[in-house]
């Protein structure tokens, strides 16, 4: 289980980036952390990892969002306002999933039971107004 601690918004981005580079298609990204932990800001650098220019913003109204502009799809979804897995059903999230793309999710331990069994968990935590740390919590 790695750690590293992030001082800065730039640096968690810049982690983000560096770790998104080992990402193969159909990957599957749990992140997980209280509100503020840096979950958007971690999937901006993702992003940024896959040689996307589409800067990240959480899917609130929508589900999902999807970017194409770098070297795998990205579909970015957030389970913060999803009542129920059968909501996941209605917009086809399994079909997402082995799309060739990488799918990261927000709150993702709100479903875990939808998530398949390789999904890599992303934990972060914050320990003061700038300090993050960020665990690769893969089992
Ligand atoms: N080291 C850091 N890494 C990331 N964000 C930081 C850091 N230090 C401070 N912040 C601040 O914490 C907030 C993180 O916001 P972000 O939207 O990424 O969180 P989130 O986990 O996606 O929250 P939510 O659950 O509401 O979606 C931002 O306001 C950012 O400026
Ligand atoms: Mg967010």
């Amino acid at each position: 289980m790695a750690t590293f601690t992030s001082n800065s918004v730039a640096e968690t981005i810049a982690f983000a980036q560096n770790w998104a580079r080992q990402l193969l298609p159909n990957e599957v990204v749990g992140l997980v952390g209280d509100l503020g932990a840096g979950k958007t800001h971690f999937v901006k650098g993702l992003l940024q990892g896959l040689g996307s220019t589409e800067d990240a913003t959480s899917p609130t109204f929508t589900l999902v969002h999807e970017y194409r502009s770098g070297r795998l799809p990205v579909f970015h979804f957030d389970f913060y306002r999803l009542n129920q897995a059968a909501e996941l059903a209605e917009i086809g999230f399994d079909d997402y999933l082995e799309e060739g793309g990488i799918v990261v999710i927000e709150w993702a331990d709100r479903f875990a039971e939808a998530l398949p069994e390789r999904t890599r968990w992303i934990r972060l935590d914050a320990g003061g107004a700038s300090e993050r740390t960020i665990t690769d919590e893969t089992r």
